[in-house]
């Protein structure tokens, strides 16, 4: 008897199990979003849009605001694999952040909101409404699933708001009953740990409901903490089946803001979606960074404000006595000006002193291009990031430079390292970049231990066309690199190419003084034209890709010792009928000589003295892929003196070769006849 209850329990087990599978087989619907952009991927309502930077911003910082997203394709969140119908599972996961204005602590909150329609908020009020509910019956507050995220506390009951921190969950329009101050758990057994979900820089939360036993469980922690295993709030007794209306139904968010001061910008970076499956994982790295957040002075709170007020007085009266001191000491620090404000990709001094171990030696990475490189771990995010320190920049100008930054830290491509942001400290700049895993072109190529094999050089190449060509070409602004070399060129974990350093010769040179022009470019890759109008452009860059093809192909820096000219060398060898002689001969017999053959030959092509018959970055995407054939190229004559050789090694005597070099107009006027190749055709 107890034993046949017991098999037709685990019969009735399995076939419900197989039931659930059946369902999750059917209907799997997920979505994620990495950053947004206006495609209509979203409704946006109300004040809600989407930001230059890839952000869903909910409300800005005006009193009294709402501002509603949803993702524009229902979801279908009931299931009838059993007889009756019954809530799907689903995973929510994503990372906001909350950012209120300079004059108060902010509010008021923002929540993830299941609805059977969007149109149904329309008289839904700000302040604890949060968007959804009203205070007279204009919402009809059935259907709705919200959990919560708020940052004042109150309700309109008649309590006054104090600045609050919770999360709860609200079930069609009445609080369920379970609402915490903002917490995580390491581990099962452990104390929460609270954080301020407006003070940290970014919040992740992940929501889960469990259809079978019908349990939300929320869960948040500050971004760089991984998914606590236990749940802050897990509660057992909301069922959806009941709640939902109809099969289909939205997801997205609202947020409001409050009176006074109770108005925080509030922000969605990214979200990801699963129905019957874990929500996608984000990846943290791929997120637009938030806008820095003002430093909060005080927690207010009505009770100890008179003693904030004396111990305000008092510190005034600090001020005052050592204003000298503290003000230099200040300025020392960290002195920020109006429009730095302004700016999101401006990096906090002091994070980067963190993350660098204080710039250690043992985090240095590199020396090059106009300073010193270190490998960094931000405190706030994890993220692994390339420092570059420029020590006493001669930059006039901050503001412009900023400028300049702000606009190619929105640059973004496969084959470059992006440019994350900057910070400035007195005379110092600090440039943040990606961190890339492999090093430098320059390191794989002529290091021993490792030989980049001919697919792996050809793929390295073509990326690095493609990288140049949206610098060129297919971004908002053409944008010169100026200093195109195998040490510019990062590798990354996958043996792609990556450019780095675009744009930045040329805001080197803004802040330069304007009365002196100055060459910026490596010796061996500048373009000959350039040395005379000291005007770089984007042919000059293509020059500097075609030395550097000949480099990837033969294994041979652009200038040796002993008068050796990479581009004359490969020059001779092609007049000579013998142009695969250059290859590298650590690459053996191991290299497709059509490639490798169109490759030498596009380098010359690029490297050729007449500027203007240098190709453009997209026709040598073209040749590259073999879709249109090379023109022929007839004789390359060197010019018979070598003065172009004593030229050159002139120049080697004033900078040492290993360094990038500032090779000023006047020295290099009379240059002007050095030929290293010319085309006769
Ligand atoms: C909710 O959390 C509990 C732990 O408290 C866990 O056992 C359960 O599997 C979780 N449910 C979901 C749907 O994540």
């Amino acid at each position: 008897m107890a034993a046949s209850s017991l098999t037709l329990g685990f019969l009735l087990h399995l076939v419900l199990l197989s039931l659930l599978f059946a369902a999750k087989a059917q209907e799997v619907t997920q979505f994620s979003y990495e950053g947004f952009v206006n495609d209509g991927s979203l409704v946006l309502q109300e004040v809600a849009g989407i930001t230059n930077d890839r952000m869903l911003m909910l409300t800005n910082t005006s009193n009294d605001v709402v501002g509603r997203a949803f993702h524009s394709k229902t979801i279908r969140m009931l299931n009838d694999s059993d007889d009756r119908q019954k809530a799907s599972s689903f995973s929510t996961y994503f990372v906001f952040s909350i950012v209120s204005s300079t004059s108060g602590p902010g509010g008021f909150g923002l929540a993830f909101v299941l609805a059977p329609d969007i149109d149904m908020f329309v008289g839904a009020q700000a302040g604890h409404h949060l968007g959804i509910y009203s205070a007279s019956n204009a919402v009809k507050e059935t259907h709705i699933f919200a959990v919560e995220f708020d940052t004042v506390n109150g309700s309109d009951k008649g309590e006054s708001d104090t600045e609050g921190n919770d999360v709860g969950i609200n079930v069609n329009g009445t609080e369920s009953g379970v609402s915490k101050p903002a917490a995580y758990y390491i581990g099962m057994d452990s104390k929460p740990v609270n954080f301020s979900m407006e003070k940290d820089e970014a919040v992740q939360a992940w929501i889960d409901y469990d259809g079978d036993n019908k349990t939300v469980n929320v869960t948040v922690a500050p971004v760089g903490v991984t998914k606590p295993s236990r749940p802050l709030i897990s509660n057992r007794s909301i069922n959806l089946t009941t709640v939902l209306n109809g099969e289909y139904m939205y997801a997205g968010f609202s947020a409001s803001t409050g009176e006074a001061s109770k108005a925080s910008s509030h922000y969605i970076l990214g979200w990801s979606f699963a129905v019957n499956a874990p929500a996608p994982p984000l990846d943290i790295t791929k997120l637009p960074r938030p806008p820095p957040k003002v430093k909060d002075t005080s927690s207010f709170s009505w009770v100890n404000f008179a003693i904030g007020v004396l111990s305000a007085l008092t510190l005034i009266l600090l001020l005052s006595l050592c204003s000298v001191t503290l003000y230099k000491r200040y300025t020392n620090f960290e002195a920020l000006e109006d429009w730095e404000l302004d700016c999101p990709h401006r990096f906090r001094y002091r994070d980067l002193h963190t993350a660098t171990k204080g710039f250690k030696e043992s985090e240095l990475i590199g020396v090059g291009g106009f300073g010193a490189v270190y490998k960094g771990v931000l405190p706030s995010t994890g993220t692994e990031v390339a420092v570059k320190r420029i020590v006493r920049s001669p930059i006039q100008g901050m503001r412009e430079f900023a400028a300049e930054i702000e606009s190619l830290g929105r640059l973004r491509h496969k084959n470059l390292v992006n440019l994350q942001g900057w910070c400035k400290r007195k005379n110092d700049l600090l440039l943040i970049y990606d961190y890339i895993r492999n090093g430098s072109l320059d390191s794989l190529l002529f290091k021993q231990s490792l030989v980049l094999s001919w697919e792996q050089r050809f793929n390295i190449i073509k990326g690095i066309a493609n990288g140049l060509l949206y610098l060129h070409e297919e971004w908002e602004q053409v944008v010169v690199h100026r200093d195109i070399k195998t040490s510019n060129i990062l590798i990354d974990g996958d043996l792609n190419a990556r450019l780095g350093d675009f744009g930045l010769a040329r805001l080197y040179d803004h802040g330069e003084a304007s009365h002196t022009t100055n060459v910026v470019g490596t010796i061996g890759y500048i373009a000959p034209e350039l040395t005379r109008t000291g005007k770089a452009s984007t042919s000059s860059d293509v020059y500097a890709y075609g030395v550097l093809l000949l480099e990837v192909v033969s294994g041979r820096r652009p200038i040796g010792s002993e008068q050796f000219f990479l581009v004359d060398w490969v020059v001779e060898n092609y007049n000579m009928g013998q142009i695969l002689e250059v290859v590298d001969p650590k690459l053996g017999s191991n290299h497709v000589e059509e490639e490798v053959e169109l490759v030498l030959k596009l380098g010359l092509l690029c490297a050729q003295h007449n500027a203007e018959s240098r190709p453009t970055m997209r026709q040598v995407m073209r040749y590259l892929n073999f879709d249109d054939p090379l023109p022929d190229i007839g004789d390359w004559r060197r010019q018979t003196d070598s003065d172009s050789g004593r030229m050159s090694l002139g120049f080697l005597e004033i900078v040492s070769s290993s360094a990038i070099s500032t090779v000023n107009n006047s020295t290099s006027n009379s240059s002007i006849n050095s030929r290293p190749i010319q085309t006769c055709r």
